[in-house]
C-alpha cells in the first residue's frame, strides 16, 4: 500500500467518526448528557480528520505519497465499515447501544492507529499519529466514565 493510501484511509476513518458521532449527538438530543458528549467528540474528529487532510496535502503528487508502506489495514477496512453501516441505517440504535460502539471504536482506533505507526516512513506521519492517539485516549476515557455511570461497563474498583 501507498503512503498516500494509508493517509486516505485514515482521514476516512477520522472523519466518519465525526460523521456518526454527529448524527449520535442528532438522535439523542433528548439526552443531554450523551447529546453534549457526542456533539464534542464530533467537532474533535473534525479536526482529527483535518490533521490527517493537511498531510495528505503536503505528500499529494509528491514522491514521498508513492513511498510504500507495510500496514495491514483489513481490520481498520472492516471497522470502517461498520461505522458506515450505522452511518446508513435509518433506525436510531438505542443510546446505550451507541455508547458501546462508541467505546469499542475508541478503543480499536487506539490498535489500529499503533499498528498503522509502525510503518514509520516519515517523521510528520509519527507526530500526526501521536496527536490521533491523544484524541482517541481522551474520547476513550469520556465515553468509559459516561458508559460507568450507566451502568454499562463495571464500577471502577476503588
Ligand atoms: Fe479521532
Amino acid at each position: 500500500m501507498k503512503y498516500y493510501e494509508l493517509l486516505s484511509m485514515l482521514y476516512d476513518f477520522e472523519y466518519k467518526l465525526a460523521v456518526m458521532y454527529e448524527i449520535f449527538s442528532k438522535n439523542y438530543a433528548n439526552d443531554n448528557e450523551a447529546c453534549a458528549l457526542f456533539s464534542k467528540m464530533c467537532t474533535e474528529e473534525v479536526n482529527h480528520s483535518d490533521a490527517v487532510k493537511y498531510l495528505m496535502r503536503t505528500v499529494k503528487g509528491n514522491a514521498p505519497g508513492e513511498v510504500s508502506v507495510d500496514a495491514d489495514l483489513g481490520q481498520m477496512e472492516a471497522v470502517i465499515g461498520k461505522v458506515d453501516d450505522t452511518i446508513k441505517s435509518e433506525l436510531p440504535i438505542p443510546v446505550d447501544e451507541a455508547v458501546r460502539f462508541a467505546l469499542f471504536l475508541e478503543n480499536n482506533s487506539l490498535e489500529l492507529l499503533y499498528k498503522t505507526a509502525s510503518a514509520q516512513v516519515d517523521p510528520k506521519f509519527v507526530r500526526l499519529v501521536e496527536y490521533l492517539n491523544s484524541g482517541s485516549t481522551e474520547h476513550q476515557a469520556k465515553i468509559e466514565r459516561l458508559a460507568r455511570k450507566r451502568g454499562l461497563l463495571p464500577e471502577e474498583a476503588a
